[in-house]
C-alpha cells in the first residue's frame, strides 16, 4: 500500500498505461492509451497547472489568501486550477468557452472559482474571447496572476518533466508512435520533447480539428485566421499559434472529424470499458491514419487526455446523441427479454 498523501496535490501523475486490446488486434500492432483520467482532477491539465503554480511561487509571484489566479481554458485546465487553488488557499477566476459541458463548469463552481462565460464563435483578438476576457480581468482585479497557458512554458515543462519519463518507462523504451491531440500544444510537445531525446526516430502524430489553424502552420509556416470553424470537440485545435506547440518537434498533424472521434469513444466504453472524453476518440481518429505503416514491432501510445464523466450530459447523454445522429441503442437478444418482462409485468 502507498502511504497516506498530504493532499490531493501528491497524487498528480504517476497515471497507468493499458493496452488497447480491439485497436491492437485491427491494425495488428501494440496500442496502448495512457490514462490521464486517473489524475486527482480527471484530466491531464492537472500536471500543467501544478508546474505553472509551482514555478509562479518561486518567483515570489504569488501569496496565498491574497492572489487570484486567472486563466482562459475550454474547462480542463479551469478544474485543475480551481482545485489547486481550493488546496492552496488562492482565490480563482476561469474564463470558458460556452461550449464547455455544463459539467465542467459546475464543477469549477463547486470548488469555490469564479466562472466567466465567454462566446465560442468570436476571434482570438475580439475583446470578448475567452483569451481577451482573462487579460483584461486579470488587469482589473487586484493581485491577480494570470496563468496563460498557451504562452506559460511551464506548460510543456510539466509533460517534459513527468509524462514524458512516464511513457518512455511504462514501455520499457519500445515506444515507436505517439498520438496526442494538440490545442495549447504543451501536452504533445512536452512528452515528445523528451521521447525524441531518447530516440529521435519515435513518430509523432498531432490531432488536430477542422477549422483549427496549426495544421496548416506546421506545413506552410502561415497562420491564416480564415479557417476558423466552430467545433464540438474540447481541447483539440487552436485559433492562435501557441509558442507551446513545438512544431519540429511533430512529425504530422492530422485534422479529424467531431463525429468519427465522439463514434469512437462511444464504441471504446463498451468494448475496453474506457469512459474517455472527446478528444481520446480524436487520437483514435489519428491511430487509423497512420494504421497502414504499423505492425507487430510497432508500439503506439496514445494520450488519453480527460475523462467521459465531464462530457454525462454531451456526449454520453442519449438524447444528445439521438438529437447529433448517433443513435446506437440497437435492439438485441438483450433488449428483448427486457422489454418481454416490463411488458408482462405491467399488463397482469
Ligand atoms: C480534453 C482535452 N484534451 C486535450 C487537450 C490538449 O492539451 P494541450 O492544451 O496540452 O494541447 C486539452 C486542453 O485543454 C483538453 O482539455
Amino acid at each position: 500500500m502507498n502511504k497516506a498523501q498530504q493532499s490531493l496535490i501528491d497524487s498528480i501523475g504517476g497515471t497507468p498505461m493499458v493496452k488497447l486490446q480491439e485497436l491492437s488486434d485491427i491494425y495488428n500492432t501494440n496500442v496502448y492509451a495512457k490514462l490521464e483520467s486517473s489524475n486527482p482532477g480527471l484530466s491531464v491539465k492537472d500536471r500543467t497547472v501544478l508546474n505553472m503554480i509551482e514555478h509562479a511561487e518561486k518567483e515570489g509571484k504569488l501569496e496565498k489568501g491574497v492572489s487570484t489566479l486567472v486563466e482562459a481554458t475550454s474547462g480542463n485546465t479551469g478544474f485543475s486550477l480551481a482545485m489547486i487553488c481550493a488546496i492552496k488557499g488562492y482565490k480563482c477566476v476561469v474564463c470558458v468557452k460556452d461550449k464547455a459541458s455544463t459539467e465542467k463548469i459546475n464543477a469549477i463552481k463547486a470548488l469555490g472559482a469564479k466562472v466567466v462565460l465567454c462566446p465560442s464563435g468570436v476571434k482570438a483578438d475580439n475583446p470578448r474571447s475567452y483569451y481577451r476576457t482573462a487579460e483584461t480581468l486579470s488587469k482589473l482585479i487586484p493581485d491577480a496572476y494570470y496563468i496563460n497557458q498557451n504562452y506559460n512554458l511551464n506548460n510543456l515543462g510539466a509533460h517534459y518533466a513527468t509524462t514524458g519519463p512516464e511513457i518512455w518507462e511504462q514501455t520499457e523504451g519500445k515506444i515507436t508512435h505517439f498520438i496526442s491531440s494538440a490545442s495549447t500544444g504543451g501536452t504533445i510537445s512536452g512528452i515528445s520533447k523528451f521521447l525524441k531525446e531518447k530516440n529521435e526516430d519515435i513518430d509523432v502524430t498531432a490531432v488536430d480539428s477542422e477549422g483549427s489553424v496549426l495544421k496548416h502552420f506546421h506545413e506552410t509556416g502561415e497562420y491564416d485566421t480564415s479557417l476558423k470553424r466552430k467545433t464540438m470537440l474540447e481541447g483539440v485545435g487552436k485559433d492562435i499559434i501557441p509558442p507551446n506547440v513545438l512544431m519540429d518537434n511533430i512529425d504530422r498533424f492530422i485534422q479529424i472529424s467531431d463525429k468519427e472521434s465522439v463514434k469512437n469513444i462511444l464504441h471504446l466504453a463498451k468494448k475496453e470499458g474506457i469512459m474517455a472524453g472527446g478528444s481520446c476518440g480524436a487520437t483514435i481518429e489519428g491511430l487509423k491514419e497512420i494504421a497502414p505503416g504499423l505492425n507487430k514491432n510497432h508500439t503506439v501510445v496514445l494520450l488519453f487526455s480527460d475523462h467521459g464523466s465531464k462530457y454525462l450530459s454531451k456526449f454520453y447523454d442519449f438524447d444528445w446523441q439521438k438529437e447529433n445522429g448517433y443513435s446506437n441503442e440497437k435492439e438485441d437478444e438483450l433488449t428483448t427479454v427486457i422489454n418481454e418482462f416490463y411488458f408482462n409485468n405491467n399488463n397482469k
